[in-house]
C-alpha cells in the first residue's frame, strides 16, 4: 500500500457510478453504516456532473470520471458497466487507490480476488493488481448460506434455479417492468398466446421478452452450447469463492416480475449424509444468514418481505427425498444490497481497516 490515511485521519473513498441502481443503494448504506470515511467523492459520467446526491445527511456534488478524480483516493468502489470498469479500474489502481469493483470485468482474473467477507475475507489481502472483485448478484444472493453449509458438510455439487429481479439489469430493468405493469394493469391480458407481447410492444428493454405477467428463462448474453452469461457467472464465481475449482454446478437463470431481491432454489449435495436438524442449526447461527422456515405457519422468505434487508434469507430446508447427502433450499437476497452494494461496502471496510 503506497498511501496512508488522508488529512482527516480517515481514508478517502470514491464511489464511481454513484447515480446508478447499485450506486444509489451504496449511498444509503454509506449513510447508515459506521462512518469510517473521510471525504467521499461521488463520480459518474459527464452526463451527471454537477448533480447533487444525498450522502451522510448532506448534498454532495457528483464529478465526472477523469484520472484526476482519483487524486488522494484510498479506496475506489466501481459500480459502473463492465467496459467502463475495465478501462478505469486500472487507472484508479495506478493512482494508488485500492479498487473494489462490482462489475464483471475482473471477477475471473486469477490476479484479482473475488471476495465475500463472510466466506473468504482472507482473499482480500492478496490483490496483486490493486483490484478486488465483488461477485455478481445472483451468486451473492446464495453464497453466504452455502459457504456456511460447505464449511461444515463439504460441498460436492450444486443445482440452482434463479428467480431474478429486474433491478439486476439496472435502472433500465426497473423502468421496463414499471412501464409494462402500467400497460397491463386492470386488463384481462395473459389469457391468449402473445396478448401480453402485443400490449407492451416491441421495446422490451433489457429483456428478450415481456417481463410483466411473465417469467423469462434468460439473463445476460449467449455463451457456448446455449448457456447464458449469467449462468456461467454463477458457476465460475461460486467455484472461485468457495475454492472448489472443479465443483459440478448446473444453473438455470430466470427473470421474474419482481423489482428487487433475487430468489433461488438450491439442490446442494455434500460429502456425506446430512440432517435437516444440523443444517438448520448452521443456518440459524451463520453470520449474515436468517433462517425463516416454518411452512406450517406459512413462513418462508419471499422477495416482497426480504427487499431492503441485508441478510441472506433461507427457508424450505429439506433433505433430498432420494439422496441423504443432499439438501433442498429456497434462498432470497436483496440483489442491490448484499447482492451488490453491501458486499462492496463490507470489502471496502475490510480494506479501510488497514489504513492506520
Ligand atoms: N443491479 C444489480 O443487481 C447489480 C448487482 C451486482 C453488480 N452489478 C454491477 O454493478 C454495475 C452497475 O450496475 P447498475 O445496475 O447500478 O447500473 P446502472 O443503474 O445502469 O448505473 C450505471 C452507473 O454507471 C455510470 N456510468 C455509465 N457509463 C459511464 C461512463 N462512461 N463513465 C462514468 N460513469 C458511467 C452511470 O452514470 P450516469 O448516471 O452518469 O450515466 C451510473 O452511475 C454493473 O457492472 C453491474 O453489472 C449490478
Amino acid at each position: 500500500m503506497t498511501v496512508g490515511a488522508g488529512r482527516t485521519g480517515r481514508p478517502t473513498l470514491a464511489v464511481v457510478g454513484a447515480t446508478g441502481a447499485v450506486g444509489t443503494v451504496m449511498l444509503q448504506i454509506l449513510s447508515q453504516h459506521a462512518d469510517i470515511w473521510g471525504e467521499i467523492r461521488l463520480i459518474a459520467s459527464p452526463r451527471s456532473a454537477g448533480r447533487k446526491l444525498a450522502l451522510r445527511g448532506e448534498q454532495v456534488e457528483v464529478v465526472a470520471l477523469t484520472e484526476e478524480a482519483f487524486d488522494g483516493v484510498h479506496v475506489a468502489m466501481f459500480d459502473v458497466p463492465d467496459e467502463v470498469a475495465a478501462q478505469w479500474a486500472p487507472v484508479a489502481a495506478a493512482r494508488g487507490a485500492v479498487v473494489v469493483d462490482n462489475s464483471g470485468a475482473f471477477r475471473m482474473d486469477p490476479q484479482v480476488p473475488l471476495v465475500v467477507p463472510e466466506v473468504n475475507p482472507h482473499a482480500a489481502r492478496v490483490r496483486p493488481r490493486g483490484i478486488i472483485a465483488n461477485p455478481n448478484c445472483t451468486t451473492l444472493s446464495m453464497i453466504v448460506a452455502l459457504g456456511a453449509l460447505h464449511a461444515e458438510f463439504g460441498l460436492r455439487e450444486l443445482v440452482v434455479s434463479s428467480y431474478q429481479a429486474v433491478s439486476g439489469a439496472g435502472r433500465a430493468g426497473v423502468e421496463t417492468l414499471r412501464q409494462q405493469l402500467s400497460m397491463v394493469a386492470g386488463t384481462e391480458l395473459g389469457t391468449s398466446p402473445g396478448d401480453v407481447r402485443r400490449a407492451v410492444g416491441d421495446n422490451t428493454g433489457p429483456f428478450p421478452e415481456p417481463v410483466a405477467l411473465n417469467v423469462v428463462p434468460w439473463a445476460g448474453s449467449l455463451r457456448e452450447d446455449g448457456w447464458s452469461s449469467e449462468e456461467m457467472k454463477v458457476r465460475d464465481e461460486s467455484r472461485k469463492i468457495l475454492g472448489l475449482p472443479r465443483l459440478p454446478v448446473a444453473v438455470t437463470c430466470v427473470r421474474v416480475p419482481v423489482v428487487t431481491t433475487h430468489s433461488l432454489t438450491v439442490h446442494a449435495r455434500f460429502e456425506g449424509e446430512v440432517t435437516v436438524h444440523k443444517a438448520r442449526e448452521i443456518l440459524a447461527t451463520a453470520p449474515g444468514v436468517v433462517l425463516f422456515d416454518n411452512p406450517e405457519a406459512g413462513e418462508f422468505p419471499t422477495p416482497a418481505d426480504v427487499v431492503g434487508t441485508d441478510p441472506t434469507w433461507v427457508g424450505r430446508v429439506r433433505r433430498a427425498l432420494d439422496d441423504p447427502t443432499a439438501l433442498e433450499l429456497f434462498v432470497c437476497g436483496d440483489n442491490l444490497r448484499k447482492g451488490a452494494a453491501l458486499n462492496t461496502a463490507q470489502i471496502a471496510e475490510l480494506v479501510a481497516a488497514d489504513f492506520g
